[in-house]
């Protein structure tokens, strides 16, 4: 079958077109239109992830198609160098080193480093959902996309009223790379990545002229460089911020948004989350099995690699399905069920695998769990507004929800009883 992930089913119910993908007999195969290989099953998946030898990251932040002239005479400005998730070795592992030694990326390093922030922001975007007056919201726009990034821009040491700018560059280097704008948009787009990319450079250097480190995250990588190019030059630290401010907030926004949408959507668990949210973390995990934030991601092959019988030739681009893999019946028992309580949810393939993990994974957990935790407490009657059907937005990376409009009851549903203070 083909695959159209600009239109049709895969915006409204992709998990119908992974399903009929992983139905066919071959589960790599390429796709002339889109100029990309499809791999769908997990333990391809898995493989083209993890192996840094075979699949390269070099083109996995260039765009999926041919950028009209005018756009491209921007991007070629932005002379970003290649960190963490566009860099193949040995750049990877001296630019992740740097993210694993400073940013906080266990549990319990998260909870304590990053623990008060979330909580406040938290805090202060669900009183402010508490407090309208209508009762009605959408959450995308007034909590989803809002809290990842406030909380973002807190750990960077980002002015809050960049927070429109950040939200909308990073909106746009999405749509630019992995979506399908026309030549107008594109350089549009293309325009406003350099504007953001210059931003990040200024952000750094005003760093680095005001002589002393802060606490801040940006300051805190500058210090681990600690003036040595050999360890990061200054362009480099700069590209780890234009990478982060993208890769921390979309992703999270995207992982609320689906956690969100699962539990108002099956019967009893929004009340069951409100009841006892010691099960939120197996909810999550669950959501992210079952609809990831992020469902393709590319590679590129640095040598002919044989995968499931078939050889792709060097130098070509793969579209890894995540979220088929997600749902491969060799691997997970009932895929189409979502099920908190299944003993396979940890096989997910979500935040990666191998040596380009996400370092932000137990940042988004924590952000989800006090998100939904506040929530189920604060607005126990929470329901999706009537009528409302599900869409996302046009992408072939992020699976991102157009919205998600609700009704605010902060009242028990008669016949629950009343969640838990604690927690
Ligand atoms: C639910 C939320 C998130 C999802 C679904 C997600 C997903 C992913 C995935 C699939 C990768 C692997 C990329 C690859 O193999 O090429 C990745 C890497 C990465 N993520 Fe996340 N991410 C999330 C949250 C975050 C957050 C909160 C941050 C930081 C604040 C972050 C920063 C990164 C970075 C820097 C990398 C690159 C690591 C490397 O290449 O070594 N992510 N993420």
């Amino acid at each position: 079958m083909r695959l159209d992930p600009f239109a049709g089913a895969y915006l409204t119910d992709p998990a119908q077109v992974w399903r009929r993908l992983l139905d066919e007999p071959e589960g790599v195969r390429h796709d002339p239109d889109l100029g990309l290989w499809l791999i769908t099953r997990h333990a391809d998946v898995r493989r083209a992830l993890g192996d840094a030898e075979a699949f390269g990251n070099a083109l996995t932040l260039a765009p999926i198609y041919d950028v009209c002239p005018e756009a491209m005479e921007f991007i070629a400005r932005i002379d970003a160098p290649p960190t963490t998730a566009a860099a193949d070795p040995p750049v990877h592992p001296r630019t992740r080193r740097a993210l694993r030694v400073t940013f906080a990326n266990t549990a319990e390093r998260v909870e304590r480093r990053y623990g008060a922030i979330v909580q406040r922001r938290v805090d202060e975007l669900v009183s402010r959902l508490v407090d309208r007056a209508d009762g009605r919201a959408d959450l995308v726009g007034e909590f989803t996309t809002e809290l990842p990034l406030l909380v973002l821009l807190d750990i960077l040491g980002v002015p809050e009223e960049d927070v429109g700018r950040v939200r909308a560059w990073g909106d746009g280097q999405i749509a630019l790379l992995w979506g399908q704008p026309d030549p107008a948009e594109q350089v549009r787009l293309a325009r406003d990545l350099w504007e953001f990319w210059r931003y990040c450079e200024r952000l750094v250097g005003a760093r680095l002229g005001g002589g002393r480190h802060g606490d801040d995250y940006v300051s805190q990588l500058l210090a681990y460089r600690d003036g040595d190019d050999e360890v990061l030059t200054v362009a480099e630290v700069s590209s780890i911020v234009f990478n982060l401010l993208v890769a921390g907030h979309e992703t999270t926004a995207g992982l609320l948004a689906h956690a969100l949408d699962q539990a108002l959507s099956g019967p009893g668990r929004w009340r069951e989350l409100g009841e006892d949210p010691r099960r939120i973390p197996a909810f999550l995990t669950e959501t992210l099995r079952f609809a990831p934030a992020i469902d393709g991601w590319l590679r590129v092959t640095r040598r002919p690699v044989t995968l499931d019988g078939v050889t792709i030739p060097a130098g070509e681009r793969c579209l890894l399905l995540i979220g088929a893999a997600n749902r491969d019946p060799a691997v997970f028992a009932r895929p189409e069920q979502f099920d908190p309580h299944r003993s396979d949810r940890d096989g997910h393939l979500s935040f990666g695998h191998g040596p380009h993990f996400c370092i932000g994974a137990a940042l988004a957990r924590l952000e989800a769990e006090m998100a939904l935790t506040r929530l189920c407490r604060a607005v126990p009657g929470l329901r999706l507004a009537p009528g409302h059907r599900r869409s996302y937005k046009v992408n072939i990376a992020f699976r991102a929800h157009r919205s998600l409009p609700v009704v605010l009851d902060t009242t028990v549903p008669s016949g629950a009883p009343a969640a838990p203070v604690a927690g």
